[in-house]
């Protein structure tokens, strides 16, 4: 019978469907073999297919030509099995196996394929170095977790898409062949072969497109839509990533809260069965950044920070008085019940580890068993000592830690301490899931790399009409309509209401140090357009990716993307980039300089 087409078989389910109701049924199960064992005039093998594993049974006293057929077979052979189900002997029944009370007593078997000894076992929860797994992408995904994943993946855009075409939302594609779009990233750039010397750009996200939707008069749509970032990758980025992309006319910041949260709480009960409060928390970013020293907050925990600046702004400690003499600012967490959490040699790493954020240094102070140690106590007067303890509510069983230093540093490295400190004492379970909006982002950030402002989100977000007079005399303190949803400390989405006027557009383009010229170069077709009629209108992405993981409970998201690239934004499997051949080069009017030769 080998080599028959599976086609002439049809299988009955999939393999971990049957239970003991099938108990005398005669089935056709197909699948890899997961495992043989040879017992002597008995064989087992396990087969598994997405849905999970069912034990094929030979006996050698009953089919001697299947059963030595059976001995021959080895891990991830593919096969097709007929047979009657049956109970399993006493003792031989595995509760931890949805199919653990039965088996097959195989009569038919037919080898659909064979296969080489992979490179490594296809088992839950692999312990196999990333790069290998990813080099054999297609036997990884054959482990039930990474399978699990992208079902569950799966899942979650068809729900995302039924939710949003139940609300009204059209599901439009905007190109991948684009004009560069200015989002912060760098692009990805495809050289046109028609028009030598030009390019397109790959979308960073559809933005400029679902802006023209809205001017189209498409009221409301969404695109689950591939973007391309050539970024420095991490555990939450990737070079191209997938976006739930949705734009809103007539619409203001509340109207688009109000879907957002709603999308969520349908996701969250369909996938999750988990009933969630909304409206959510809102927090405007100034104070998130004071109370968490971050725009994505994780809520999970407390340590929030303490601005100690006014209790120690004359104390006789330099690195602290001096700080805020010189316009900066001293801020600490207190680790409840941490003190005997952190031995000398663990604060000393807790200091290397700010000193990544650009902190010159950690202060600390430990009451353990009201017993005192400080690195900085010994510099204070007792009543000054005693503010700072109140400010930070040390109490017996605490430790606090302590930077000065400007107000960006200090945020950044009590921010990233607080989550690192919250990791080590186990307080991020994944199951527990904190949501919040974080609002009122600032429109514009200095950039010292290209020395001048930039905008924080994309120069298309609108700010708010209040602060619109300081574009010109103070920037910095210009807030937007901007808005990210932050979920157990990472951004998973994000968006703005827009800029629909001209005239309020161009003046941005300005603050952005465009010239006009730049500006209609640029983004000409879009100033034209808004003089046709533009809706007020404003919209929202999730990192599809993101939101995945954090529903799975997953901190990678290569754990939910079938075919994922690493660090260097290379992919193993395929070898991917790699030169192209002298022809399509040619054609394309492009010469390739070495690196050797352009350092030279
Ligand atoms: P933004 O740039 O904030 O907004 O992107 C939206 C969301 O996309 C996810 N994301 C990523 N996920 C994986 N890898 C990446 N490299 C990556 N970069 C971003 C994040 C992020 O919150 N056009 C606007 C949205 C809008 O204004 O409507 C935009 O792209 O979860
Ligand atoms: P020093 O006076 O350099 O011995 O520092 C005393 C303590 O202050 C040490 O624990 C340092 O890590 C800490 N320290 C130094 N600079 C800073 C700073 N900018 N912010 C917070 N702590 C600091």
């Amino acid at each position: 019978m080998d080599g028959l087409m599976t086609g002439n078989y049809k299988r009955t389910r999939y393999c971990g469907e049957f239970t003991a109701k099938d108990i005398g049924s005669y089935v056709c199960v197909m699948g890899w073999t997961q495992r043989q064992r040879d017992l002597g005039s008995l064989i087992f093998i396990d087969l598994r297919d997405r849905s999970g594993i069912i034990q094929l049974a030979f006996d050698e006293n009953t089919d001697a030509v299947i059963f030595k057929k059976a001995f021959g077979i080895r891990a991830e052979y593919v096969l097709c099995a007929k047979g009657f189900v049956r109970a399993r002997a006493e003792g031989a029944v595995n509760l931890s196996r949805a199919t653990g009370e039965i088996e097959i007593a195989v009569d038919e078997l037919n080898i659909l394929s064979a296969a080489e000894t992979p490179p490594f076992e296809i088992t839950e929860n692999s312990d196999v170095r990333m790069e290998l797994r990813l080099k054999h992408r297609y036997l990884d995904l054959r482990r039930p977790d990474l399978q699990r994943n992208i079902m569950a993946r799966s899942k979650i855009t068809k729900l995302t898409r039924d939710f949003f075409a139940d609300n009204g939302f059209v599901d439009i594609e905007t190109p991948n062949l684009i004009k560069p779009t200015p989002e912060g990233a760098r692009d990805y750039l495809v050289p046109s072969r028609i028009h030598p010397g030009n390019f397109y750009a790959l979308p960073q996200s559809p933005q400029i497109y679902k802006q023209l939707l809205m001017l189209a008069g498409f009221d409301r749509y969404m695109q689950i839509a591939r973007c391309y970032r050539d970024e420095d990758l991490r555990a939450d980025r990737q070079p191209e990533f997938t976006q739930i992309d949705l734009e809103m006319s007539f619409v203001n910041q509340d109207d688009i809260f109000y879907i957002i949260e709603h999308y969520l709480k349908y996701l969250f009960k369909e996938f999750k069965d988990i009933d969630l409060e909304i409206p959510l928390l809102r927090i405007p970013y100034q104070e998130a950044m004071e109370r968490f020293g971050s725009d994505k907050p994780d809520l999970r925990f407390g340590f929030e920070l303490v601005n100690i600046s006014e209790a120690v702004k004359n104390c006789g400690f330099k690195v602290f008085a001096g700080t805020v003499a010189s316009g900066g600012s001293v801020r600490g967490i207190n680790i409840t019940d941490g003190a005997d959490k952190f031995s000398r040699k663990e604060i000393d790493a807790l200091t290397e580890f700010v000193k990544t954020y650009n902190a010159k240094g950690l202060a600390w102070y430990k009451n353990l068993n009201g017993e005192i140690s400080s690195s900085y106590a010994k510099f204070l007067t007792d009543k000054e000592n005693e503010t700072v303890n109140t400010a930070l509510n040390i109490r017996e069983g605490d430790i606090a830690f302590i930077v000065a230093d400007n107000d960006n540093v200090v945020f950044n490295s009590l921010g990233a301490l607080r989550n690192n400190i919250a990791k080590k004492l186990k307080l991020t379970n994944p199951s527990e899931y904190k949501l919040l909006w974080v609002t009122d982002f600032p429109l514009l950030e200095y950039s010292e790399e290209d020395k001048r402002y930039v905008s924080k989100h994309h120069p298309f977000t609108m700010p708010v009409a209040e602060d619109i007079p300081f574009l010109e005399t103070d920037p910095e303190k210009v807030r937007s309509i901007a808005y990210d949803i932050v979920i157990n400390g990472t951004e998973a989405g994000g968006g703005s209401i827009r800029i629909h006027k001209a005239e309020i557009q161009s003046k941005i383009f300005d603050v952005l140090g465009l010239t006009k010229q730049e500006a209609n170069d640029k983004f000409g077709f879009l100033l034209e357009a808004f003089k046709y009629g533009t809706p007020p209108h404003g919209g929202f992405a999730f990192g599809l990716d993101r939101l995945t993981a954090l529903l799975l409970g997953l901190e990678d998201i290569r754990d939910v993307i079938a075919f994922p690239k690493v660090q260097n934004a290379s992919e193993l499997m395929t070898k991917s980039p790699a030169p192209a051949d002298k022809k399509s080069l040619d054609e394309l009017g492009i010469a390739v300089v070495k690196k050797e030769e352009s350092i030279s």
